[in-house]
């Protein structure tokens, strides 16, 4: 079927809203309507492995880079993440003590495709996340999980990575109850969890006013950084890549205690500093980092809960207040202030937003 704007300005705001709806749709599709998972064919064996390697490209790998905090803490299992163009070139030993995922909007990107290739005979499985299942990169896996994110035309992915990550949380679940590190009652508490995350996407998507504001003044930069710390560091790399994608504004991200170690070097009053920070165990170390940015004449601005926003103090330049929700599900639910952030900038410096200079929706050559 041919898809429309339904009313919206572009492609890409129209995927960002429909992020509540696809989002409950791959839940519903791997929980039914009850707390246990529901994986297609035999479903993945997690006993009996070392460890994971997970391979993609763009925001596709910053997915990935996700799914390692949520595997390695959930499940336990060490995980490795590569770019599918390093990883195919280095090489890499790859054996029967391997689960090899690849994560793929459209199943057809050259390197992902090659690097899944290379590991095909030598990783006990072949695993994929997909949107398109009738794939490449679907087909030549062992099994195929789908995203379910519907048709994503903006070239700039947006529905496609919070679903890959709603379906790489469910993978770090399942192998997480698999190998006993997961009980029943922490299962339903994070299902339920889940299915609240739809509403909390809408609160996410009422923020949008307030970040249109926001982003004319970001229009205005030349260099943006972005800072984050735990599972929110890959966010902080999707957000800067959003930006510099769509808006063609310099965009910088870091792990943010790693800010003192040279990034800080750069800060100074024209350069602003997304800060992606649930009140998590981790905050208060962040705030620390947010006032060496501020001391420095830096611009702050804090993407953060009603508490984290409080917490901060008076010094930030500008905020947006995300909902509180289970610790797990904040990437999920930060990747709309991200990308509402870029898309507005973009709107703002009147680039071609669904078509982005120089870039391709799939890039099938290598
Ligand atoms: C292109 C797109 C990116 C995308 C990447 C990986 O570079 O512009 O938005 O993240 O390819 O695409 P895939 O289809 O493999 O997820």
């Amino acid at each position: 079927a041919r898809v429309d704007k339904a009313g919206h300005k572009h492609f890409m705001a129209k995927e960002i809203a429909e992020q509540p709806q696809v989002i409950g749709d791959a839940i519903s599709h791997y929980f039914g309507s009850g707390t246990d998972l529901h994986l297609p064919g035999d479903g993945i064996d997690f006993n009996g492995i070392s460890r994971m390697i997970l391979v993609a490209c763009g925001t596709a790998y910053y997915a990935c880079l996700t799914a390692k905090y949520w595997i390695e803490k959930l499940a336990g299992i060490p995980v490795e993440v590569d770019v599918a163009s390093e990883f195919r070139y280095r090489e890499p030993p790859v054996g029967e003590d391997a689960i090899a995922l690849f994560v793929s909007q459209s199943g057809e990107t050259a390197d992902t495709l090659a690097a899944l290739r290379y590991c095909a005979g030598k990783a006990r499985t072949i695993l994929s996340v997909v949107n398109v299942p009738e794939s490449s990169i679907a087909r030549e896996s062992d099994l195929a999980l789908p995203i379910l994110a519907g048709t994503e035309i903006g070239v700039a992915s947006t529905k496609a990575f919070s679903c890959q990550l709603t379906v790489l949380l469910i993978v770090a679940l399942e192998a997480a109850r698999q190998r006993g590190r997961l009980d029943a009652d922490r299962q339903a508490e994070i299902v339920t969890a889940l299915r609240g995350l739809p509403a909390r996407l809408n609160l996410a998507l009422d923020t949008e006013a307030i970040t249109e504001r926001l982003s004319q003044e970001l229009a205005e930069a030349q260099d943006v950084l972005f800072l984050g710390r735990g599972q929110m560091y890959p966010l902080a790399l999707e957000g800067a890549l959003k930006l510099k994608e769509i808006s063609y504004i310099h965009a910088e991200a870091y792990a943010s205690g790693e800010l003192k170690h040279g990034p800080i070097a750069l800060i100074d009053q024209n350069v602003p500093v997304v800060v992606m920070a649930p009140r998590d165990p981790l905050f208060d170390k962040t705030v620390s980092n947010m006032q060496e940015v501020m001391a420095r004449g830096g611009k702050v601005l804090l993407i953060s809960d009603k508490a984290g926003i409080e917490a901060a103090g008076d010094g930030i330049w500008r905020s947006i207040e995300m909902p509180v929700v289970e610790d797990l599900l904040c990437p999920i639910l930060y990747a709309i202030p991200a990308q509402l952030l870029a898309y507005h900038t973009a709107v703002a410096k009147g680039t071609d937003v669904d078509q982005p200079r120089n870039l391709a929706k799939s890039v099938t050559v290598e």
